[in-house]
């Protein structure tokens, strides 16, 4: 087993309110994975530990198939670790997948309310939050639209919407923007990293937002990240990490962004030869 040793991270400069509230929003210790029967078991993961700072954004890359998905699944809480630890001090942790996963049944609204209604929010309260919900992902009167009615950038805000509804303070994604053009992706990259800046203003009065976000795009991990955290594939492990520290508002075509990109794809290259992927 190797043992792979993170450098320490210091608070992130946002969410100063929330660092004091509680030491991580997410702690990953030695969290292992394996599926199938005594005897037959692949482990997809191995020995992954994480520590997501409060207001932190930090992004889990790795190749088809290293166990993103089953990493990010473990920290919903959907799945259980065969080993290891997993903390989320800050409460149940929204989520966000590539499918939107929105009732069709259901306006982009609505879809928002059920939402709130879960969290405990009043009927009365409902509707006025939908709609400022529904304005921060600048969808401003769409409430009454069905999902089909909807472009796919259109469902993908309103899924935004509706996870930030649940206002939590840890916002696990799973390649959201993945089956999005090139121009819309670019576009709710600058949304959400706006929300998210805006969510750990000091004076925003919400309790900060870290955000995990699992990509196999390395560009999309550079523009949006602090932290980039390369896993490695069969089994998943922690490869490599990277600090960002490149100033947000990023453009993806920033050449620091692409700089980093390449240093960052070679490593992706050599742990997918590694183990003799596509
Ligand atoms: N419930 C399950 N039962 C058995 N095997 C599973 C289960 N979930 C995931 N796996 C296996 O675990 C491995 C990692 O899958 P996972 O979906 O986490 O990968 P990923 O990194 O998210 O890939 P992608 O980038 O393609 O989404 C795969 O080999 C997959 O077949
Ligand atoms: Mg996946």
């Amino acid at each position: 087993m190797t043992t792979t040793t993170l450098t320490k991270q210091e608070p992130a400069t946002a969410g100063t309110d929330t660092a004091t509230a509680v030491p991580h929003a997410a702690r990953i210790g030695h969290v292992s994975k394996s599926f199938g029967r005594p005897g037959a078991q692949q482990q997809v993961l191995d020995d992954i530990s994480i520590d997501v700072a409060p207001g932190e954004f930090v992004c889990l890359l790795g190749a088809s198939g290293c166990g993103k998905s089953t990493l990010l699944n473990l920290v919903a809480g959907l799945d259980a670790p065969s080993a290891g630890t997993i903390e989320t001090p800050g409460g149940r942790p929204a989520l966000m997948f590539q499918e939107h996963a929105l009732f069709p049944w259901l306006t982009a609204g609505r879809n928002i309310e059920l939402a709130l209604r879960l969290r405990g929010v009043p009927r009365a309260e409902r509707r006025g939050e939908a709609e400022r919900l529904l304005e921060l992902v600048r969808l401003k009167g769409a409430h009454g639209k069905r999902v089909h009615e909807l472009s796919g950038g259109m469902r993908q805000r309103v899924a935004m919407a509706r996870a930030l509804a649940q206002d939590s303070q840890l916002l696990l994604m799973d390649e959201p923007f993945a089956a999005l053009d090139a121009i819309t992706r670019d576009v709710l990259h600058d949304e959400l990293t706006r929300i998210w800046s805006a969510a750990n203003d000091s004076g925003s009065g919400t309790g900060g937002l870290s955000v995990l976000f699992v990509t196999h795009n390395v560009r999309e991990a550079v523009r949006l990240a602090q932290r980039v955290v390369l896993l490695s594939s069969r089994p998943g492990r922690v490869a490599r990490e990277w600090q960002v520290d490149i100033p947000q508002p990023r453009r993806i075509e920033d050449s620091a962004v692409a700089d980093l990109s390449i240093e960052i794809t070679e490593h992706l290259r050599g742990e997918i030869r590694r183990h003799g992927q596509h």
